[in-house]
């Protein structure tokens, strides 16, 4: 069933807890990565426009002793938050108490204030990560009405969204969440065809879960990435010191036999003899492998045989880079996909969060698909079919 948005809140006046996922990459105290702060800026736009009085919050990192705190303030998130919004964000360095209390009571409508790190309450006992009912129940008090924006997170059930959600009068989806459970949901469910998914990353176990529910939902998986070489080899070509995981070859010979041929794998791959960016680069035929080679990217001939599967797609959802793009002598792959996605005239172009997001808008194409995903561990349940907590726990739209 459909889930309360934003627009169906009267939140003039009121106070309205957000949680937003803004675990965000971070460097010496600067923020390398700010498109989940960006990704939330409409959410909290059209709370400051409506008069709420705004309370927003989020995890970042895993802190699971004092030491961890290090580093993982969410102050410079706030200062980042404060430049986009163009107006003040007070930042309340405190998870619960008295000040934090005064400092919410004393807001006024379009007011923004954001506190500490949720996860800042795990080092005792994990109660914001166990979803600890006395804490959703006290964060949920703090407030009149819980928005959740935070897709990345809504594969956990954690105080911060589930138990906030559980004690509040009043929830709904922020427009963010709302958004990827429509671009994903639909892609997925609903797709136009021919529906074609491109699955990169190392492991073919991180992606058994989305691979089985796309097998039944597209009409042909492209596979690039780490995981290319453990489908291969169950294929009996030698790879060379190309990353195998060598105890998931039955499950990888199981999914290709189940696949009735919708599993497309690569022809050819760039290859190297150490994992680095600086040794010398071979084009290989995935027959062609020495034995201290490992691949790193597809190759051209891989390219333009995807280039000619995907010329047609409606609907293309993305999970996984290609290669290792991190590497200026591996990126071609990667950044061939994005180009490819981005020419489509007439197709959905979605790409499911995490590293293939982080590529895409590296290389410069934050603006060439339908929809980026914001969500890691989030787009991966979503797309392998699962309902996610974060989302369920929302009131139901009556
Ligand atoms: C993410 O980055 O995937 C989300 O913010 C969730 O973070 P977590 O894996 O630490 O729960």
């Amino acid at each position: 069933m459909a889930k309360k948005n934003l627009k169906d809140l009267n939140v003039k006046g009121k106070t309205v807890l957000v949680r937003v996922d803004f675990n965000v990459p971070m460097k010496d105290g600067e923020i390398t990565d700010d498109n989940r702060i960006r990704q939330a800026l409409p959410t909290l736009k059209y709370l400051i426009e409506q008069d709420a009085k705004i309370v927003c919050f989020s995890h970042l990192g895993r802190v699971k002793k004092a030491e961890d705190k290090k580093g993982k303030s969410l102050k410079p998130v706030s200062e980042k938050l404060a430049e986009y919004l163009e107006k003040p964000v007070t930042f309340i360095p405190e998870t619960r108490g008295k000040k934090l209390e005064s400092a919410i009571a004393a807001l006024k409508p379009k007011e923004v204030l954001m506190f500490e790190n949720t996860r800042f309450e795990d080092i005792d006992g994990s109660k914001e990560s166990k979803n600890d009912d006395d804490l959703g129940a006290y964060w949920a008090s703090l407030g009149d009405i819980f928005v959740n924006d935070a897709f990345g997170t809504a594969h956990r059930a954690h105080a911060s969204n589930v138990g906030i959600a559980s004690h509040s009068e009043e929830s709904a989806a922020g427009f963010l969440l709302e958004k990827e459970i429509a671009f994903i949901g639909d892609a997925v469910n609903n797709p136009q065809r021919p529906f074609i998914a491109i699955l990169g990353g190392v492991k073919v176990s991180d992606k058994i879960g989305v691979i089985k529910n796309l097998l039944e939902k597209a009409d042909m998986i492209l596979i690039g990435g780490g995981m290319s070489y453990t489908f291969l080899k169950t294929q009996g070509i030698e790879v060379g010191t190309s990353v195998v995981e060598a105890d998931k070859l039955e499950l990888a010979e199981d999914l290709l036999k189940n696949a009735y041929g919708k599993i497309v794998l690569p022809l050819d791959f760039k290859v190297t003899k150490e994992f680095s960016n600086e040794e010398a680069v071979r084009v290989v035929d995935v027959n062609d492998f020495k034995e201290d080679e490992m691949g790193l990217d597809i190759g051209p001939k891989t390219m333009e045989k995807y280039q000619k599967l995907l010329k047609n797609a409606r609907t293309v959802v993305w999970n996984g880079p290609v290669g290792v793009f991190e590497f200026s002598n591996f990126s071609q792959g990667t950044i061939g996909i994005c180009q490819t996605l981005a020419n489509l005239e007439d197709a959905t172009t979605i790409i499911g969060g995490g590293d293939s997001a982080a590529a895409a808008i590296k290389f410069g194409f934050e603006d060439a698909f339908s929809h980026i995903s914001t969500g890691g561990g989030a787009s991966l349940e979503y797309l392998e079919g699962k309902e996610l907590p974060g989302v369920t726990c929302l009131d139901d739209r009556t």
